[in-house]
């Protein structure tokens, strides 16, 4: 079941986060509560099995910086699902559920790092392929993905700007020596 996070959830969505990005859980949970302090946090839903708090997704705002006026969009960060429940479609359902989420909200269009196989095969395009432009050169162009949306109209293109505390944790792209590594897998 996909629901919206209540407020007593907020200590099941930490241990989801912190164990499903492993080394990296804490840094993960650290952006959470920066978005939130930051008055940034759009929507939070959860997948609950059993009883039981197995997956969380969260909305943030951002902004495409185009000609004509800067225009609020969402990021999809971070998205999670613990070791124990993965592979049974648990993640998909709440990348699903999120963009639904940020359709009916009235937004022009959703953006978020990841695998190009995992999200183009749930719909998501590069983010390049329809003139936006990468918040850094270290997030690789194939996996700067988007979803635009029925809000979306043809002049907000531009680059993605992405709200401060992604950038105060450190939390964009990838830093070398695993960016030059990943890079190398997308140009074989
Ligand atoms: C990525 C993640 C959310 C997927 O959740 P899930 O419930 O296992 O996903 P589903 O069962 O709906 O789909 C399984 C698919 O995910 C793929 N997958 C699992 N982990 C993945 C990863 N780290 N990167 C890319 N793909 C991954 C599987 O290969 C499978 O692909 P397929 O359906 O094309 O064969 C989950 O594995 C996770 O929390 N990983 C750690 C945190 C993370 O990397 N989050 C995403 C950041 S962009």
């Amino acid at each position: 079941m996909i629901r919206p996070q209540r407020e007593d959830d907020r200590d099941a969505v930490r241990r989801v986060v912190a164990a499903a990005f492993g080394d990296d859980g804490l840094h993960v949970v650290e952006l959470l509560g920066a978005l939130d302090g930051a008055g940034r946090t759009r929507v939070d839903l959860v997948a609950e099995v059993d009883g039981a708090v197995v997956g969380h997704v969260r909305l943030s705002q951002s902004w495409v910086d185009a000609r004509e006026a800067l225009v609020e969009v969402l990021v999809l960060s971070p998205l999670a699902v613990v070791p124990a429940a993965q592979g049974r479609g648990v993640g998909t359902a709440l990348l699903a559920a999120a963009v639904e989420a940020a359709r009916d909200a009235g937004t022009p269009a959703v953006f978020l790092e990841g695998s190009p196989d995992f999200y183009a095969a749930r719909g998501w395009q590069r983010g390049s392929a329809h003139g936006f432009a990468r918040p850094s050169t270290r997030i690789p162009d194939a996996a700067f993905q988007v979803v635009v949306l029925d809000a979306w109209e043809p002049w907000m293109v531009g680059p993605l700007v992405y709200c401060d505390p992604f950038w105060a944790l450190d939390a964009v792209g990838l830093r070398d020596p695993l960016l030059t590594t990943v890079e190398q897998m997308f140009d074989s």
